[in-house]
């Protein structure tokens, strides 16, 4: 459905989104999530053409988008933009039918689309005589969506659609949002600054940061097999131990690090050669948490309690090692239940470790 090949934007020098490529079936919710700056509004402009790319191609559904008129071609597009962006004097009704009634539709039909479109995003039929005040900050945001869909586009374009909500509406409606754009079928890409309601809402996630799109890939992938330090630390937390290849065999890779005070065991191989200076990122529930001393060994460290962040059914334990890192680990809240001795605390001496399949290497 689109085809974004090697497309280049710079404003007066300073490059705003570079060499990105990215296809997107038809059908598919694909997000762009990246940092405040990182090029995603510049992209998603370009796809309606609000913004011309430097260089690079776009197709949507296999045609250039600059074989036709940009006025014609966003007729096929829907496009919603962060601020809610209703006008304040116009009901709902004449909100979502502004552009139909530009397109001259008749009275009927644009009564029948706005029935349809209410009853779609869950709105009581009389919701379309309200003014935007009259509405909850959830509803408004259908509303916008509603009048966003109301051509029928065959691609929708958001752009952090749903940044005017408080967290807590905010997570209540990506949901709502994810369930609404499946059920109307149309091909969508999302943009947000926002890593959770990435994971959240997309089946397929980009990340973008400096106007380069670092890695796509579903959220699990993203999670467990990071491409780079970036993506690593971007999408959920992570312990990143800076070192480098001591042992490189083909399915054996000790790594030592300064930071750890010892040596990372990785139970399966790595391109690259021995001496390369490599981060292993370890996920805090990853790293397990003990008041007694280990067997030495690879994987491991002791430290001491700093800070103990209670979450309910888990805490995170900031445990500062002996040459100044703070390692995280996320301890079950089910841990020391029931065993005889109590949950480590403040100043506690405590010893980490994790599994040799746990760390992952990066290279940049
Ligand atoms: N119209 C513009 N003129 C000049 N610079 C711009 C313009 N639009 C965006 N930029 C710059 O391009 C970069 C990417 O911006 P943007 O795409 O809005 O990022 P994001 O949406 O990821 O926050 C930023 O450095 C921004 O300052
Ligand atoms: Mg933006």
């Amino acid at each position: 459905m689109i085809e974004i090949a090697n497309v280049n934007k710079a404003f007066h020098g300073a490059p705003a989104v570079t060499d990105l490529s990215l296809t997107v079936a038809e059908g598919e919710f694909a997000v762009l999530v990246g940092t405040s700056g990182s090029g995603k509004s510049t992209m998603l402009k370009m796809l309606n053409r609000l913004l011309e790319p430097d260089s690079g191609d776009i197709r949507v559904a296999g045609r250039d988008i600059r074989a036709q008129p940009p006025e014609l071609l966003r007729r096929h597009i829907g496009y919603a933009i962060q601020s809610v962006g209703l006008f304040p004097h116009w009901t709902v009704e004449q909100n979502i039918a502004a552009v139909p009634q530009l397109l001259k539709w008749p009275r009927q039909r644009i009564q029948a689309r706005v029935d349809e479109l209410l009853a779609l995003l869950q709105l009581p039929a009389d919701f379309r005589r309200r003014y935007p005040h009259q509405l909850s900050g959830g509803q408004q945001q259908r509303v916008a969506l509603a009048r966003s869909l109301v051509k029928r586009p065959k691609l929708l374009l958001l752009d952090e659609p749903l940044g005017a909500l408080d967290k807590k509406l905010r997570q209540q409606t990506q949901l709502e949002l994810v369930n609404t754009i499946e059920a109307v079928g149309v091909t969508c890409i999302m943009v947000t600054h926002d890593q959770e309601e990435a994971m959240t809402m997309s089946s397929r996630i980009g990340i973008m940061s400096e106007g380069k799109l670092l890695q796509v890939g579903t959220p699990t992938e993203i999670y467990e097999y990071p491409s780079c330090r970036f993506t690593a630390e971007f999408i959920g937390e992570t312990n990143m131990f800076e070192g480098a290849v001591v042992v490189d065999e083909p399915d054996r890779v000790e790594i030592n690090s300064q930071e750890l005070g010892g040596v990372i065991h990785i139970d399966h191989g790595i391109t690259g050669p021995k001496g390369m200076h490599v981060w292993a990122s370890v996920r805090p529930e990853d790293v397990r948490l003990d008041k007694q001393p280990l067997q030495p060994g690879a994987n491991r460290a002791a430290g001491t309690v700093r800070d103990i962040a209670y979450l309910g059914s888990y805490s995170v334990y900031h445990v500062k090692l002996a040459g100044g890192k703070i390692v995280k680990a996320v301890v079950p809240s089910s841990r020391w239940c029931d065993a005889n001795e109590t949950a480590p605390t403040w100043d506690e001496t405590v010893y980490l470790s994790w599994r040799a399949d746990s760390p992952v290497v990066l290279t940049q």
